[in-house]
């Protein structure tokens, strides 16, 4: 992929960085993956739609529902463990994909910090706002800390990660959002990281485990009802984004565990036959009544199943941490050599 760089920015601090990839608006822009999404027989839009600054803003209220345990329990595991794991690494280039607002990134700091290990964090993230805002304010908080942020896919940012500061390196990927890839999809992905690291390095994952399911499909279907203005927003997103002409009281938020493929998937239900145009991408879509758009996938992970997978992948599980009721798993993996690699 051809990924160039808009903005390579050394700024007066001379421990700040700050790249942008160029393509990153174009990529997202161009709607072809909306019409392709909605011409399946199975209507579906690409996860990704749900955060613009709105969906962004419900999606940190989701973070806060009592039902909403994942990101609760993700966040007890690493203030309880977050010190075990920098002593893993010492000190070590941080890069994190989908950092968001870095909070629950902020304990592990915080352990290195205290543990006077040296860091150079990089967070991945394609909202470039709220990207930079956090890294300012990190700067400032911690005045020994060395940052670079990397505004783009992760996909642009793997391949082009800032050149090494320590000798350990250690990529994160929090909150499970491993869980938003299919299968396949999945197996690409740990293809990219596998392919970012060199053996001895670390990554760290954060998964959602299989439990029962009465706890899950809470989790996505809070009685305040913010999962589904959640939900809905995708389509005021695409209203705006597209000249589209979605309209939200015409749809009602769906969200079902799917015990086959140990997934929750969240539709949008139309509530009556209609038609609805995308006017920027020239493009009109029929739905029948109560038909769905296929929204998000939320995987629950088998942590045997998943170890096999990172094996595949060169990816060594070395400990895993996880919460008094096993609901969710933070895993920390090496990189192995492989074949080709090896002395
Ligand atoms: C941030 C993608 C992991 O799948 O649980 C929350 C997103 N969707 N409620 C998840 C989400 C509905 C969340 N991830």
């Amino acid at each position: 992929m051809k990924a160039l760089q808009t903005e390579t920015k050394s700024s007066n601090n001379p421990r700040f960085r700050w790249i942008a990839f160029e393509t990153t608006m174009a990529l997202a822009d161009n709607g072809q993956d909306v019409i392709q999404g909605l011409s399946q027989p199975q209507k579906t839009l690409p996860c990704r739609y749900f955060y613009d600054d709105h969906g962004s803003e419900l999606f940190e209220q989701i973070t806060e529902l009592p039902e909403y345990y994942p990101t609760r329990t993700e966040q007890d595991i690493l203030a309880k463990f977050a010190i075990e794991i920098a002593q893993f690494t010492g000190a070590c280039d941080l890069i994190e994909l989908g950092s968001g607002s870095s909070r629950k990134t902020r304990l592990l700091l915080e352990a290195y910090h205290q543990l006077n290990h040296w860091l150079y964090y990089c967070p991945i993230d394609v909202s470039a706002g709220i990207l930079k805002a956090t890294a300012l304010a990190l700067l400032h908080q911690y005045p020994s800390l060395k940052l670079c942020g990397l505004a783009g896919t992760y996909e642009q940012a793997l391949a082009q990660l800032p050149p090494r500061e320590f000798e350990n390196r250690m990529l994160i990927f929090l909150g499970s959002t491993l869980g938003n890839l299919h299968p396949l999809e999945c197996d690409r992905f740990l293809a990219q990281i596998q392919q970012a690291l060199q053996p001895g390095d670390f990554f760290l994952l954060g998964v959602d485990l299989q439990k029962p399911v009465d706890v899950i499909e809470a989790a996505y279907n809070d009685a305040q009802g913010i999962t589904a203005q959640f939900n809905l927003n995708m389509l005021r997103h695409l209203n705006h984004r597209f000249q589209a002409n979605f309209d939200l009281d015409q749809f009602s938020h769906l969200a079902f565990y799917n015990a086959i493929d140990h997934q929750i998937e969240m539709h949008l239900c139309s509530l009556k036959r209609q038609t609805v145009v995308l006017s920027a991408l020239n493009y009109e879509v029929c739905l029948s009544d109560t038909e769905t758009i296929h929204t998000e996938i939320s995987r629950k992970f088998h942590l045997p199943t998943l170890s096999q997978e990172l094996k595949q992948h060169a990816l060594y599980p070395l400990h895993i941490w996880t919460d008094p009721n096993s609901w969710f798993g933070l895993w920390l993996c090496q990189r192995q050599c492989t074949s080709g690699e090896c002395p």
